[in-house]
């Protein structure tokens, strides 16, 4: 499947409601590739949702259990990997990322607010008064975390997930382009 060296999966980052989980399926069916992700490869292994796991096994334990499930789908190829959105948080995972083919989608906290909206399973944004200042703390942590991981970077604010994805395609390195017959 991967026609030469190089990065051999694409993996998704950004904040919660950027888009990652709308556009990863989109591309990979384009791409006819398998889509994972990350999150619900957790909740599967854990047998709980994100929220259970917050609330019973803590931040720390999903954090753990996150760079073990990335580490074992960056040891594939082919794959779509849509991650939860403090990914970059462990420098493992950074490193993991950058040898593989990560975009950001970067969004504003305005756009990010309306699109995750009551926040429903979203564990980081219970209780935050209102969503958007708390969408907003985050980014200013992570911001320079996704972009030292991320060989592209792309703004969803104004765009359609099919124009994302095409976006996308546009920059694949020749290692992840589709193969012509
Ligand atoms: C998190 C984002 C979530 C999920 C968990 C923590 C974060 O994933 O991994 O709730 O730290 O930003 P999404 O970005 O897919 O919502």
């Amino acid at each position: 499947m991967v026609s030469t060296d190089g990065p051999a999966n694409i993996c998704l980052v950004g904040l919660m409601g950027s888009g990652k989980s709308t556009v990863a399926p989109l591309l990979a069916d384009r791409l006819g590739r398998e889509h994972i992700d990350l999150d619900k490869e957790i909740a599967l292994r854990l047998g709980r949702t994100i929220m259970i796991i917050f609330a019973d096994q803590g931040e720390e334990s999903f954090r753990r259990e996150e760079q073990v499930v990335l580490q074992y789908f960056c040891n594939r190829d082919g794959l779509v990997i849509d991650c939860g959105g403090g990914v970059v948080l462990a420098a493992g995972n950074r490193s993991r990322l950058k040898d593989n083919f990560t975009v950001y989608l970067q969004t504003t906290p305005q756009t990010l607010a309306l699109r995750v909206g009551s926040a429903a399973g979203r564990p980081l944004l219970q209780g935050a008064e209102p969503i958007e200042d708390q969408l907003a703390a985050l980014l200013s942590e992570r911001e320079a975390l996704y972009r030292e991981c991320a060989a592209e970077t792309i703004t969803t604010d104004d765009r359609t997930p099919a124009v994302i994805a095409d976006e996308i395609i546009a920059h694949l390195p020749a290692s992840l382009k589709p193969v012509v017959p």
